[in-house]
């Protein structure tokens, strides 16, 4: 039997909501001799929840943390709601407002009350008077469910709970887009879910959100469209069941199938 030919691999993206908010134009990085993004070209519309998966070292984080400006590329051009990257100083500043971040550590302050952790950001980056930043931090807490937790410190949570925190935390920025990297992967299995279910709503609520997931079921439920990267490259790109179903690179279908014997 005849296999048919492959097709081009954007061919099964069928949900394109707003306009492009992240833009990520021909961007190459290097650290040092290693070429770890090559020619990244990605657009990621207002409202759209894509999920970036791959194999380890293939630049998940790297490509995260260039988008927030964690780390700066070898050439090529990145723009948030059209506005280029920028270098330093105020304006570096309210772009990371924009780009809310969440790490698979949670990265609590640990001296700070889960309330300050939350209220830290608005009070100090937008001048919010402590009032109004903890109602704010109140009505975020309560969504993410930890608001019976507002005055202890993050050690005396549990890690789904920390990282449901570090969720309200950046959304206390109120990014433009969410950037998740591997926030469930440091859970223990029965917490996974409860961060999950907080993502999915997020997503259902209309966040623009970059995740980097080995997580199927989300990407099945919530996801637009899964981005699959190897050796600093995107191979390929599909709606989620179409990529999880009939995956058309070696790579993801090696993948994959790892994946699921895990
Ligand atoms: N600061 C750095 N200096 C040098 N090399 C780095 C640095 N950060 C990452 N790398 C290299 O870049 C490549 C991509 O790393 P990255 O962390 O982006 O991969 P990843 O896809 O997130 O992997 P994982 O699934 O393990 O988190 C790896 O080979 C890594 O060793
Ligand atoms: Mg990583």
């Amino acid at each position: 039997m005849a296999t048919p030919d492959p097709a081009p691999a954007t061919s099964n993206i069928t949900v394109r909501r707003g306009d492009p908010l992240v833009v990520v134009t021909d961007v190459e990085k290097h650290y040092g001799d290693f070429h770890a993004l090559k020619d990244i070209n990605l657009t990621v519309n207002r409202g759209e929840v894509v999920v970036v998966i791959g194999p380890s070292g293939s630049g998940k984080s790297t490509l995260c943390r260039t988008i927030n400006r964690l780390e700066t590329i070898t050439s090529g051009s990145i723009t948030i709601d059209g506005k280029k990257l920028p270098e330093e100083g105020k304006a570096l500043a309210a772009l990371r407002a924009d780009v809310g971040m969440v790490f698979q550590s949670f990265n609590l302050f640990s001296h700070l009350t889960i309330l300050e952790n939350v209220t830290l950001g608005p009070m100090k980056v937008k001048k919010l008077k402590k009032a109004d930043a903890e109602a704010e931090a109140k009505v975020l807490l309560e969504r993410v469910g930890v608001a019976q937790q507002a005055s202890k410190l993050p050690a005396q949570l549990s890690g789904g709970q920390q990282q449901r925190v570090a969720i309200a935390r950046a959304l206390a920025m109120k990014p433009k887009v969410m950037l998740f990297d591997e926030p469930t992967s440091a859970l223990d299995p029965e917490m996974i879910n409860e961060v999950l279910d907080v993502m999915v709503g997020l997503a259902q609520d209309g966040m623009t959100m970059i995740v980097v997931t080995h997580e199927m079921g989300f990407a099945r439920k919530a996801a637009d469209r899964v981005v699959f990267m190897a050796d600093g490259q995107i191979v390929e790109e599909a709606a989620p069941d179409d990529f999880f179903t009939n995956p058309k690179s070696d790579r993801a279908k090696d993948f994959l199938s790892k994946l699921i014997t895990h």
